[in-house]
């Protein structure tokens, strides 16, 4: 049982997680005896009338949500649900350049046809800058769009000004779906310099994963509507990509997150405000900051400049990272951080000593714009296709999605015609391990 003992090994060395699940392995009256799933007295996730239905009542009263639906496989089946409910072949919807995968299997699933909205660089973070109500204010007067699709915040904590894309699309007729994925713990943030929740944005959908950034366990999600004019196509759409066989422990996880974060949720937040205050000084005084120049981002994704022998010193401490990519190494803070602070100090105390080690400088991966849309990526999809290495793609339409996970951040989608520049880029995401040397074409 090799899988087991990787866990209980890994449980052991992982003493000080900065990574998901949210909770940390600090909660351990979530996993109760409740691994059972729809039984007779439990109510069912695809009609809920009783303890599941009051249950994601509760929830949707917490966020001010007109309704809220438990989710038993992340946010990915919410985002795929919500793009399936809300277009059809053909239909256009904007998208985020760095949107998630589960955007390009919700496109499969609808037929729609992605509209790519330009964004700029971040040259520090070499990731795409949340768009700008003005690029998308241009789109919506040359398509005819039907939906859009924000992530707020992303995978690094950047924001965009989601009531103004709000404001301009719903002014437009177009329905806003967001990817909060990462931001459950906005809600409690409004006075602490968090970006702002799409759900007080007035966006129309909008679905996050409490177990990134609430107690709540792995896979644990919700989906919440501001508009109860979509509650029954919402929860036939879902029942359409649901399990019938939900997991108990995690919906139960999903009321628990609820209810601990709406009692203690400020509170923690607060305290982690401060805590996260002390690193950051910290990393100033040692000149250990990470070169940022952004407005609008999440401060409980702390990161550090990368530096060389820096994973092993942190293992050597039991700190594990979220994400270790080139010159930069992320690190998720939770509520859970505040309630058990140890971690943070062990990162503390270890910072002159980071400081210490040997610069990476930074890499020189200059991201080419986007490929052309060809074809819808639902019919990209449905065409016989040929796995070919990358130098072979060049001048063809992929039907695969390439997103590297984590973060799952898409780098090329299905139906879109590959030049020369992509190619190049995709060669060199091979050469550092990130995506494998074939790519699946028509
Ligand atoms: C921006 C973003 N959206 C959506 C998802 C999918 O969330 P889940 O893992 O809960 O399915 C992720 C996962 O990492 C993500 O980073």
């Amino acid at each position: 049982m090799e899988l087991r003992k990787r866990l209980a090994q890994l449980s052991h060395e992982d003493k000080y997680p900065f990574h998901m699940p949210g909770h940390k392995g600090r909660f351990s009256s979530l996993i109760g005896n409740f691994d059972t799933t729809e039984i007779p007295g439990l109510d069912n996730l695809h009609c809920p009338q009783d303890v599941l239905s009051r249950a994601q009542d509760t929830v949707a009263g917490i966020y001010k949500a007109a309704k809220t639906y438990f989710l038993v496989n992340g946010s990915s089946v919410g985002i795929m649900a919500a793009i399936a409910a809300l277009t059809k072949p053909g239909d256009c919807v904007l998208v985020v350049k760095n949107c998630h995968k589960s955007v390009l299997a919700g496109l499969v699933h609808s037929g729609a046809m992605p509209v790519w909205i330009d964004q700029s660089l971040c040259p520090n973070l070499r990731h795409w800058l949340p768009p700008s109500t003005e690029a998308v204010k241009e789109l919506i007067a040359k398509y005819s769009i039907k939906a859009a699709i924000f992530t707020n915040p992303d995978y690094y904590g950047l924001a965009p000004d989601i009531t103004s894309l709000a404001q301009v699309c719903q002014k437009a007729g177009i329905a806003v779906i967001v990817d909060e994925a990462h931001g459950a713990h906005l809600h409690w943030g409004k006075t602490l310099g968090l970006p702002q929740s799409a759900i007080d944005a007035g966006c129309d959908i909008i679905v996050q994963s409490p177990h990134k950034t609430l107690p709540a366990l792995t896979q644990a999600a919700w989906m919440h509507i501001t508009d109860l004019a979509l509650e029954e196509q919402m929860q036939e759409t879902l029942n359409l990509f649901h399990t019938t066989s939900p997991s108990y422990l995690l919906l139960s996880s999903l009321e628990y997150a609820g209810d601990w974060a709406s009692s203690y949720g400020s509170v923690m937040l607060r305290r982690l405000k401060i805590l996260a205050d002390v690193l950051n000084l910290r990393c100033k005084q040692l000149n250990l900051d990470f070169p940022q120049t952004l407005s609008n981002r999440d401060w409980t994704k702390f990161l550090l400049p990368n530096r060389r022998g820096l994973v092993g010193l942190l293992r050597s401490q039991g700190i594990f990272p979220e994400l270790i990519q080139g010159d930069k190494v992320l690190f998720m803070l939770t509520m859970a951080d505040a309630l058990v602070p140890q971690g943070i100090a062990a990162l503390y105390r270890l910072l002159p000593l980071i400081e210490a080690l040997p610069e990476i400088p930074g890499e020189e991966i200059i991201l080419p714009p986007l490929p052309k849309q060809e074809i819808t990526p639902r019919e990209a999809w449905q065409r016989p296709g040929e796995k070919v290495s990358l130098a072979k793609a060049r001048g063809r339409i992929a039907r695969q999605v390439l997103a590297p996970y984590p973060p799952g951040t898409m780098v090329v989608a299905p139906g879109q015609r590959l030049e020369s520049e992509h190619v190049d880029y995709l060669q060199k995401l091979h050469a550092k391990k990130v995506i494998p040397q074939w790519l699946e074409v028509i």
